[in-house]
């Protein structure tokens, strides 16, 4: 048994790319949501910490033309065989998005499945907008993805977790959930073990890792955007896309350039 204990947030996501599309249901709903509001400003979209890229190939298969930005290697590996195979295309960029720059500007940029709650303080926060407004094209709109939990003491001890698209090979693969919420940093606390029991090789792989995500209310993250130079902001409401956020209340915040 392995036992790894990462340090930071492109280590864990390394160690969870050949994985963590098992965790994610089916995505039309998810991809046709995307589709519709990235309608509403244009066909050249930007994808921000898009993992694997499942969701950025959705938008490509529908006529998007789309660039998909991951921190993470690994990811990128796994979303340039998944572009290959199912013959999209798509400009990859293997890029920190609170730093990156491209000779390009889009119509619409976003952040799916919560990742924005990645970004942690102020200044994260701030050096991620300005990049993503300095690559939207005049009227061109951002749009996050985010979360708040049913109440301030929010506490999960998930003991098992079924995977909802593992292959036949990685049927045992399976991960336990703690987490906790402090109302006063706003930071929800996670602590996951991931366990993948390859059955052919007669083995069972244990990744342990901690998340700290930081929570916004709407009132705060309109706040934030505004001061960010972003216009007429708006909130839609959303299905609960992914599993992971089960207990909570999803929204998606937009604000224009
Ligand atoms: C939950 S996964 C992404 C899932 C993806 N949004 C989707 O819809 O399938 C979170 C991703 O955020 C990426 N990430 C974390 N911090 C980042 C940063 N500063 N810049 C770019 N990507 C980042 C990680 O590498 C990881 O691939």
């Amino acid at each position: 048994m392995k036992q790894v204990r990462p340090a930071d947030i492109r280590e864990i996501y390394a160690l969870r790319a050949q994985t963590i599309d098992y965790f994610f249901p089916e995505r039309d709903d998810e991809i046709d949501f995307w589709a519709q509001l990235a309608e509403e400003y244009g066909e050249d979209i930007l994808h921000l910490m898009c993992g694997t890229a499942e969701v950025s190939i959705g938008l490509a298969k529908k006529g998007f033309d789309v660039t998909a930005l991951d921190l993470t290697e690994e990811m990128i590996y796994v979303a340039e065989d998944k572009i290959e195979k199912e013959e999209v295309e798509i400009d990859l960029v293997n890029e920190d998005a609170r730093y990156f720059n491209m000779n390009e500007r889009f119509d619409f940029a976003f952040v799916s499945t919560g990742d924005f709650h990645h970004f942690r303080d102020r200044e994260d926060i701030d050096s991620f907008l300005a990049k993503a407004y300095a690559h939207l094209n005049p009227d061109g709109g951002l749009a996050l993805e985010l979360f708040q939990l049913p109440d301030e003491d929010f506490q999960r001890d998930q003991k098992e977790f079924d995977p909802l698209r593992a292959p036949p090979e990685h049927i045992d693969v399976w991960k336990t959930n703690k987490s906790s919420y402090d109302s006063d940093t706003k930071m929800l606390e996670i602590k996951e073990e991931l366990f993948v029991d390859k059955r052919d090789e007669g083995k069972v792989n244990t990744v342990e890792y901690e998340i700290q995500l930081r929570l916004f209310s709407k009132e705060e993250i309109r706040d934030i955007l505004k001061e960010a130079g972003f216009e007429n902001i708006r909130f839609v409401e959303v299905e609960k896309f992914t599993p992971y956020l089960k207990d909570s209340d999803t929204w998606v915040v937009v604000g224009e350039r």
